[in-house]
């Protein structure tokens, strides 16, 4: 009876950023559990390539070129794939940048839009534009990339613009949250800790103190991996976590800890 809450066949789910990283890992997880996937990203071959990937597992995997900040995009695919795959049931709103290491004082407009606008216009664009269609069917499940970003402040490197957009993913999870609840789609987020994915990996190419603070800060004494994630987000998507709306769910090693 439990375990059977985990399994999503008969679902359509839609990731973006989905070409890798914690993306993929999600539509690995969310396809393994009986899903049929549309990954979204920026770049379409790379898509279609992570898509395949799944294919070749056996799974029902299908891949959409999206930028998430391209508003007008957004609602002309998502009408597209609601057309073609007749509902969608989840959404996984993870495409997200960092641009960190740049001190506020000196930070250009340039870096502070464009993180504003793929991580927290982005999220909105796209859960308006299908939580719309899951409020006319009353049912669906979304689950927003946070981070701890949003509750602490990273150390050592500067990354203001980052903090505050995945703040705003939290606060605009709840408040999605609380409109939709009594209509049937449920809004969470997770928070994850350092994951080891091509956004952190220039971690490698800095003074070594670096990876060492990061660590030295998470009482498990490492970074995630993005499977670590997905499985969260896995969670989250299916009626195992039917009576969560709202919730930013750290998944973070304990550093929010300390
Ligand atoms: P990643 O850099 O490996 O993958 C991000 C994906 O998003 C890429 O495929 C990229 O092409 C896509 N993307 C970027 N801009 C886009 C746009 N405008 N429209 C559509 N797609 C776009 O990053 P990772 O680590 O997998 O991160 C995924 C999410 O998890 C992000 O929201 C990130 O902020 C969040 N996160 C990551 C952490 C980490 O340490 N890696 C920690 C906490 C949160």
């Amino acid at each position: 009876m439990y375990l059977n809450k985990f399994k999503l066949d008969g679902k359509v789910a839609v990731i973006t950023g989905a070409a890798r990283g914690i993306g993929f890992c999600t539509a690995d997880a969310l396809s393994e559990a009986g899903a049929e996937v549309i990954l979204t990203d920026l770049n379409a071959e790379a898509t279609e390539a992570s898509a395949q990937k799944l294919r070749d597992k056996g799974r029902k995997a299908s891949a959409f070129a999206l930028d998430v900040t391209d508003s007008k995009a957004v609602e002309a695919t998502a009408q597209k794939i609601i057309k073609a795959h007749g509902q969608v049931d989840i959404l996984v709103n993870n495409a997200g940048i960092a641009l960190s290491f740049v001190p506020a004082e000196v930070m250009d407009d340039f870096t502070w839009n464009k993180v504003m606008d793929v991580n927290l216009n982005g999220v909105f664009w796209c859960c308006r534009s299908f939580g719309k269609h899951m409020l006319e069917r009353k049912q669906g499940a979304i689950v927003n990339l946070g981070s701890m970003s949003a509750d602490i402040v990273n150390y050592p490197q500067e990354q203001a613009q980052y903090n505050a957009s995945k703040a705003g993913v939290h606060h605009l999870t709840r408040s999605l949250a609380a409109e939709w609840a009594e209509r049937g789609v449920r809004v969470n987020a997770v928070a994850p800790t350092y994951i080891e994915t091509e956004m952190t990996k220039g971690v490698h190419e800095r003074p070594p103190e670096v990876l060492k603070e990061w660590v030295d800060s998470t009482p498990m004494a490492r970074m995630g991996k993005p499977e670590e994630i997905a499985s969260v987000i896995l969670f989250l998507a299916s009626d195992a976590a039917s009576l969560m709306t709202g919730a930013c769910v750290a998944v973070d090693g304990g550093y929010t800890l300390w």
